[in-house]
């Protein structure tokens, strides 16, 4: 991915954003899909079936942003605070996800969706890795959108790590104080080359970030939803989207018809 385009304040912005059937479309999504456990514990279900139930939610929605002209999508699939689950589910869940992606680099291939991940990747488990960097590189060429796993993701810890590759940067010379700008900053963060959310939803009641994209969400819109995220569906996701379209960014300005 090259070097993201510049957006400090959000100026130009909508600029970026496509268009389908006079919708305004979001570039980038992101979703906090949450849910799975309550799910499965409605349904007298084992956890692990929640989140497999979950994965199909991601299928559809990444289906759904093709269809939609969504260029960018970020998934938080799991947390750096989900290390503290039980060894048991963290162990299905690190299957489950190794198993989507052999399962759905067909549907990568056919969206020409490029997958890309972001975190503390290398407290992965080994074969999570190799399966991650086995997608990435068949899918590095692809043109049509961008699907982002956030996996041992933490925001803080992100932006920790990027303060300390900065402030080693500033050690060597390579940095004077004044070369700290927002885009310096953000091109020292995991996302780098991507752009700022423009749409984040959650699903399951919650109403909070929980450590996602903290620095990226700055001007982002969010919408809220009741549904739990194994029974989230295409429809919802445009609905969500459409509701977006609708909404008028001021990024701390004003527009012609606000008052
Ligand atoms: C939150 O639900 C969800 C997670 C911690 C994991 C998300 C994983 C998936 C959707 C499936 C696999 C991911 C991919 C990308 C294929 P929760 O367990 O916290 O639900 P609860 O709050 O109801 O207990």
């Amino acid at each position: 991915m090259t070097v993201r385009d510049a957006q400090p304040e959000g100026a130009g912005k909508r600029a970026h954003e496509g268009t389908s059937d006079n919708l305004r479309i979001p570039r980038h999504v992101g979703i906090i899909m949450d849910g799975n456990g309550r799910w499965a514990h409605q349904r007298n279900l084992p956890r692990i079936e929640g989140h497999r139930a979950g994965a199909e939610s991601v299928r559809r929605v990444v289906e759904a942003c093709s269809e939609l002209n969504v260029k960018y999508l970020t998934l938080y699939a799991f947390s750096t605070e989900n290390w503290r689950r039980s060894k048991a589910e963290i162990s299905q869940l690190m299957g489950l996800l190794r198993h989507f992606l052999q399962e759905r680099v067909e549907d990568l291939e056919k969206y020409r969706i490029r997958l890309h991940a972001v975190g503390q990747l290398d407290r992965l488990p080994s074969r999570v890795r190799g399966a991650l960097k086995r997608v990435m590189e068949r899918t590095r060429d692809n043109d049509q959108g961008v699907l982002t796993l956030a996996l041992s993701y933490g925001s803080r810890n992100e932006i920790v790590t990027a303060a300390k590759r900065i402030a080693a940067d500033a050690v060597a010379g390579r940095l004077a104080p004044d070369d700290i700008t927002q885009e310096l900053f953000s091109s020292y963060l995991f996302t780098s080359g991507l752009p700022d959310p423009d749409l984040i939803i959650r699903t399951s009641a919650e109403q909070r970030l929980s450590n996602f994209l903290l620095w990226q969400a700055s001007y982002s819109e969010f919408w809220f939803t009741p549904t739990l995220w194994p029974d989230f569906s295409k429809a919802e996701f445009k609905r969500a989207v459409l509701d977006y379209s609708e909404r008028k960014r001021r990024y701390g300005g004003v527009t012609d018809d606000h008052v």
